[in-house]
């Protein structure tokens, strides 16, 4: 019989033995107030509110705990409910009226000026209320799903009106920043500077929704829960590693603002794709707790070097007009809030060296685009060929044939979507000769586990409740991972680009093929 088991957690220094995890056995999360900053945001419609109320429906939000959505815009708790009721229903699948119904007596509104001293002790007040009418205890998490600009303040407001310190030593506060957080390494160390002056380490959650996929945690179950791979991550065995998150759409409604003041370096690089590399890259850590895991992430990024002058190891890339699915789309200047002799980057790729004991020498590709063929975030481990060849394929271009070695093995973590894991292998035809062929050896989740997979920001605001940081980046790898792009961003923000340079819905410019060297190059799909 298969059966499922939970990590070892160290819970107050003691290690739990493994336990056999069941879903029928969810229970609710400890009760708290859940502050939205930013509440009339697109983020809280889209994604917060409807993770809350599928947490509500599956069981995980406690019955007692609270929501304030606080915002500047003037509204009533009432006219706040009736919006997110249209929102969530469009977003949540498994949306009906009943569970809405539970759901939306825990929803209240609390207008607020981020910077006003007064309006902070008003929430203070209101919060003091409501979790006297719902037998709350005093444990809150402020979300600040705002426009990072306002980060610093808020921190300072909250403390100031005493709510970023818990009342009793017992209890907590935890406050949530979205990403980005900073700009680069300056503001990011700035930030973080002034973060810490009101908050403790331990009360900061910095989102990285990837974090968040079960698909992306699965990179850490699959290497520490199979002694067969974990021997073969390292540079004897592994010629290089692909990580990929590719996305069909090009910048949607409304973002172009935010995009092009960002970038793709900016926007997933220096986030989502390093902290996949990291998962791939870091030692197994002694448990899998916070500090153990972002240490080894740390320790990762620190490693990392891009060898020679950034023209050498990175390359940007903009979409001009091209298709998606078959229909003809504009260019990313021709996008809406985008200026029309725009130099942001949609799209970029890097080759990176870990430089430690375990990766010395392997190079690790990434890359990352808008209006590409397709969504596909993978990452791809592709290994070194046997020291002999005794098999060669044949290729044939017209008449003219050659042989080349059969493609590496390769282990492929399917992220998104069509989620699962592959391992590409070499076999022996059925036939009278010794010929072989390449077979996929698979797992998918759709057939393991038939039903969706949880959103990862309903796996990260539990996290939240629990106080457990593993999956939440830690000031000091949010900076190590700004000083990894720092190059590529003040080199390109003084030289001018020939953009567009590569058409929607194709891979990119040509100039990523030549990170790699002759004879290997991009996989985008199989190997
Ligand atoms: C976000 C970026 O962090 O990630 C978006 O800001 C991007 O630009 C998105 O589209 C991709 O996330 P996912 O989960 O769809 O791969």
């Amino acid at each position: 019989m298969l059966e499922s088991v939970s990590a070892a957690i160290p819970s107050k220094g003691v290690l739990r033995g493994p336990v056999v995890y069941s879903e029928s056995e969810v229970s609710p999360e400890p009760p708290a107030s859940i502050v939205i900053f930013g509440a009339s945001g697109d983020l809280t419609a889209r994604k917060l509110v409807p993770s809350l109320y599928d947490l509500c429906r599956r069981g995980y939000l406690n019955p007692r705990s609270a929501i304030v959505g606080a915002a500047r815009r003037a509204k009533t708790t009432e006219s706040f409910r009736q919006e997110l009721h249209e929102a969530v229903k469009a977003q949540s699948p498994q949306f009906d009226e009943t569970h809405w119904a539970r759901f939306v007596e825990r929803l209240h509104y609390q207008p607020i000026e981020f910077g006003t001293p007064e309006h902070y002790q008003d929430l203070a007040q209101e919060l003091s209320r409501l979790e006297a009418e719902r037998g709350l205890t005093g444990d809150r998490i402020f979300y600040l799903a705002t426009a990072p600009r306002y980060y610093a303040q808020i921190v300072e407001r909250l403390d100031a009106a005493g709510l970023a310190r818990p009342q009793v030593e017992a209890r907590w506060a935890r406050v949530v920043f979205e990403k980005p957080f900073g700009y680069d390494l300056d503001s990011a160390h700035a930030l973080n500077e002034s973060v810490s002056r009101h908050l403790d380490e331990s009360q900061v959650f910095r989102i990285d929704h990837y974090l968040g996929k079960d698909t992306v945690q699965n990179i850490m179950a699959f290497r520490l829960g199979n002694g067969i791979f974990e021997p073969l991550f390292n540079r004897r065995y592994v010629d290089h590693v692909q990580i990929t998150a590719a996305e069909d759409i090009g910048v949607e409604s409304g973002r172009g603002g935010y995009y092009d003041e960002a970038g793709a370096l900016r926007d997933v690089f220096q986030n989502h794709l390093l902290q996949l590399l990291c998962l791939v890259a870091m030692e197994p850590p002694s448990v899998i707790g916070a500090k153990e895991v972002r240490d080894e992430k740390a320790k990762v990024l620190s490693a990392i070097r891009a060898l020679g002058p950034v023209d050498t190891w990175a390359v940007r890339g903009q979409y001009g007009p091209g298709e998606a699915n078959g229909e003809p789309v504009p260019g990313y200047r021709q996008e809406e809030r985008v200026a029309e002799d725009s130099q942001t980057e949609t799209f970029v790729a890097a080759r990176l060296q870990v430089e430690n004991w375990r990766w010395a020498g392997v190079p690790f590709f990434l890359r990352t685009g808008k209006r590409m063929p397709s969504k596909s975030t993978r990452i791809v481990v592709v290994f070194k060929r046997p020291p002999a060849q005794y098999f060669r394929t044949v290729t044939c271009v017209g008449d003219v044939c050659s042989l080349s070695p059969p493609a590496p093995n390769a282990l492929v973590f399917d992220i998104q979507p069509n989620e699962g894991v592959h391992l590409y292998l070499w076999v022996k035809r059925p036939g009278m000769n010794m010929d072989v062929h390449q077979v996929d050896m698979s797992f998918r989740y759709d057939e393991a586990f038939p039903g969706k997979l949880p959103d990862a920001y309903e796996r990260l605001l539990v996290d939240v409740m629990r106080g457990d940081q593993t999956l939440f980046a830690r000031s000091d790898e949010i900076e190590r991972a700004w000083a990894i792009v720092s190059p590529a961003l003040s080199h390109w923000a003084g030289t001018e680009a020939s953009f567009p340079n590569y058409a929607a819905g194709t891979w990119g410019p040509e100039a990523a093929d030549r990170l790699f060297p002759a004879g290997s190059g991009w996989l985008n799909e199989g190997v």
